[in-house]
């Protein structure tokens, strides 16, 4: 969507991967608080987003959404207020239906046009579209209304299409949003976070500057995978460019936790200006090369080992990209070294299981 919100995917925090519908406003708060004094915000995750469960089950006398008065007492505005105070961005969640997934708050549809203009009136800078208990009429129809409301709201408003791709929102959302959800909802456990990579993989040609593909938001920091897990996790949202919407409690955030999310070489593969998406360009049984093309003739690769033992990988320049011949400088993003050894042709590497390599390739001559 031509809104100029989306030159690079979006990177911040979501509340519903470790909160659920446990929110309130001091959540948020110390959110933002947190997102600052860790260094996260200055890396650029700067989207603080409040999931669902944040507003009343009924709208008020004017038909107007009521922030939920015993968790959101002071009201979504200063929030807003507080949030942009900080130098971050507030997000919010609606749904293209009468009520949310959690059936606790409503939904926008036939009301888009009044929502639009009260996130707008509230210094809202991002709405997440849910896509539950609609009226079965296909989302094509529903999401563009609420595009064209908030498009004559007066502020931009990044809009992520939450349909979790089942009428493969990839084909249709590039005038209509600035991410769709390619997957159902993540879980906190490998297979559920692979599995969401494949689906979204297959999409990779719909990415681009202004639109991109979601395999929905990162579990790292949540418990439920092994640290080289959740570096694949991080790695493959990276090279895939991913939203990077941090889903743990960044208030209590460990220091492994933070190896991972606050990797600038990382993140400026997924932040790269290109804006292309890298896709599987080898599978070998469990063994997977994942490359995609970056700025300045660079090119990410993800070496990833899905099986139970360790493997030797291969990644080949005819698959990812690079001129036979090439030599080529092959930085690893995750030992932060740059290899001495110059590569031509191939670079081989041992990778264990559930586990992968990350290399910046740069041919030289
Ligand atoms: C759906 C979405 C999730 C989350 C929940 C909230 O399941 O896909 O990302 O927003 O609703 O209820």
């Amino acid at each position: 969507l031509a809104n100029g919100l989306a030159a690079t995917p979006p990177m911040g925090w979501n509340s519903w991967n470790h909160f659920n519908c446990f929110i309130d406003e001091k959540i948020i708060r110390e959110t933002a608080d947190a997102l600052v004094s860790t260094g996260l915000a200055n890396l650029g995750y700067k989207l603080v987003n409040i999931d669902d469960c944040w507003a009343e089950i009924s709208r008020d006398e004017k038909g107007r959404l009521v922030p939920k008065n015993s968790t959101f007492p002071s009201g979504i505005k200063a929030l807003a207020d507080y949030v942009h105070s900080k130098g971050l961005k507030l997000g919010i969640y609606s749904d293209a239906g009468y009520f949310t997934c959690s059936k606790k708050m409503p939904g926008s549809l036939g009301y888009e046009e009044q929502d639009a203009n009260t996130f707008a009136s509230w210094g809202i800078d991002y709405l997440k579209y849910d896509n539950c208990d609609n009226d079965g009429s296909k989302p094509i129809i529903r999401y563009p209304v609420m595009t064209r409301a908030l498009m004559n709201a007066g502020r931009p408003i990044f809009f992520s299409l939450c349909e979790w791709g089942d009428m493969h929102p990839a084909l249709w959302g590039a005038n209509i949003g600035n991410s769709w959800r390619t997957t159902n909802d993540i879980a906190d456990n490998w297979d559920s976070m692979v599995s969401r990579a494949d689906q979204n993989e297959v999409y990779a040609e719909y990415a681009r500057p202004g639109g991109w593909n979601d395999p929905d938001m990162l579990e790292v920091g949540n418990g439920g995978m092994t640290k080289d897990e959740y570096i694949v996790h991080f790695s493959l949202w990276a090279i895939s460019k991913a939203p990077l919407l941090i889903g743990c409690d960044v208030r209590n955030v460990t220091k492994e936790t933070m190896e991972i999310i606050a990797n600038k070489e990382v993140i400026d593969v997924n932040q790269d200006k290109l804006g292309v998406q890298g896709k599987k360009v080898r599978m070998e049984g469990d063994l997977e090369v994942w490359a995609g093309p970056l700025s300045g003739y660079r090119v990410a690769v993800v070496l990833l080992n899905r099986g139970a033992r360790h493997k030797v990988m291969t990644a080949r320049w005819d698959d990812i990209g690079i001129p036979p011949s090439s030599t080529v400088i092959a930085r690893d993003l995750w030992q932060h070294k740059t290899l001495k050894q110059r590569f031509v042709d191939i670079l081989t590497a041992t990778v264990d299981s559930h586990a992968c390599k990350m290399y910046i390739l740069k041919p030289i001559s």
